[in-house]
């Protein structure tokens, strides 16, 4: 497993479909950066109004690690549109993603107090589950892209109503940006996904007052 992590995380920080389960056992899956801090450690920073930090608060200690390179699969985390399979012997259940990528099994080991929270974990298992297909994919930028946009919707949908309308707008113009480029170069899929995400912003801006243009 060692030699996988190594693998894994060559490229430094990585973003993953990070899963947690709520007291009655429901799964929930988000977009995560992880770090790696050791050979079998890693640390990840959650912010405290997510499911994620309430679901480890609230004493789930299970963490499953999803790799994907595939924006659609942090779109659909993002709006509930996954489903689930288990590895035998698993305590928590891991999302059903495009191509057939290693999961991992943590176990939380420290929360600290601050927002975002630091979390370090403890990697334990990792594992394949057979998926629905196997992937031979080129770096696509309109795919990285769309990845970059949902940073940045989450970013705006997390401080509307607290930020300022400079800081919101800033954040609105790099999600426009990406989504712009993945509307330039994407797949009819990927398209509609970036305009899905455009639209999103815009109403909660717009709900809030907020204009960025003009
Ligand atoms: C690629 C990507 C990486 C993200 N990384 C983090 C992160 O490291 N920490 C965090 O708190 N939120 C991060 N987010 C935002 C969360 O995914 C977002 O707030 C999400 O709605 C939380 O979902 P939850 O409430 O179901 O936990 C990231 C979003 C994206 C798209």
């Amino acid at each position: 497993m060692d030699a996988l992590l190594d693998e894994v995380f060559r490229w430094g920080h990585i973003e993953v479909l990070l899963t947690t389960i709520d007291p009655a056992g429901t799964p929930n899956t988000a977009p995560m950066g992880v770090d790696r801090n050791g050979i079998r450690e890693i640390v990840l920073r959650v912010y405290r109004e997510t499911k994620t930090f309430r679901n480890i608060a609230l004493g789930n200690r299970w963490l499953v690690l999803t790799l994907s390179i595939d924006a659609m699969d942090y779109y659909d985390s993002l709006f509930g549109a996954l489903s689930y399979e288990t590895v035998p012997g698993w305590p928590i259940p891991s999302p059903v993603t495009r191509c057939r990528y290693p999961l991992f099994l943590a176990r939380v080991m420290n929360i600290d107090d601050g927002d975002p929270s630091t979390v370090l974990a403890e990697v334990m298992d990792h594992s394949h589950l057979p998926s629905l297909r196997s992937c031979r994919q080129a770096y696509s930028r309109a795919n990285a892209a769309l990845v970059e946009a949902l940073i940045y919707y989450t970013k705006v949908e997390a401080l509307v109503g607290k930020a300022s309308r400079e800081v919101l707008c800033r954040l609105y113009e790099k999600l426009e940006e990406n989504a712009l480029l993945t509307i330039r170069l994407g797949s009819e899929q990927l398209r509609r996904a970036a305009d899905n995400v455009i639209n999103l912003a815009s109403e909660q801006l717009r709900k809030a007052g907020i204009a960025c243009r003009g």
